[in-house]
């Protein structure tokens, strides 16, 4: 069994489709084990995003993580972290296929609606910005 962390960012907050992409998850074979609402603080966000500090977007994505609470959460099935990404979809959703979560509620590259461990390592390190191991109902 394997983890993958996911966050629903500002503007798919703001648009109130929190209970669609977690009813897609749900349907797409996913079990919730975690579920965190978090308003990002500047500090919070740069340390979560450190790898693109250098990227000419960094600015303005610290920015926009900050604009509301944003939902964090953790699902649990097999090969979590490839399919999952897969159900997120591409980076940008006018790139993203049809059906992904990015191409039914993301905007933009900046607002893409979700945030996706890309790895194994990535999961590790960003599910313990968030929550404490026995806030996970691992199973
Ligand atoms: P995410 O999966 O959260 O990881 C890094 C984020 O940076 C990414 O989703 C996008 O929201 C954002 N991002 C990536 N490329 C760009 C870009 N060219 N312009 C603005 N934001 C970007």
């Amino acid at each position: 069994m394997q983890y993958s962390f996911g966050i629903i960012k500002p503007d798919a907050m703001q648009k109130k489709y929190y209970g669609k992409i977690l009813d897609d998850i749900a349907s797409a074979g996913y079990k919730l084990i975690g579920l965190k609402l978090f308003h990002l603080t500047e500090e919070k966000a740069k340390n979560f995003y450190a790898k693109h500090e250098n990227k000419p977007f960094f600015d303005e994505l610290i920015h926009y993580m900050c604009l509301s609470p944003v939902l964090c959460f953790v699902v649990q099935k097999e090969n979590a972290i490839n399919d999952f990404r897969a159900l997120v979809g591409n980076t940008d959703p006018k790139l993203a296929e049809k059906n992904t979560l990015r191409a039914k509620y993301g905007q933009d590259l900046s607002a893409n609606a979700i945030h996706a461990s890309d790895s194994e390592a990535s999961f590790d390190r960003e599910w313990r910005f968030f929550f404490t191991e026995n806030e996970l109902y691992f199973q």
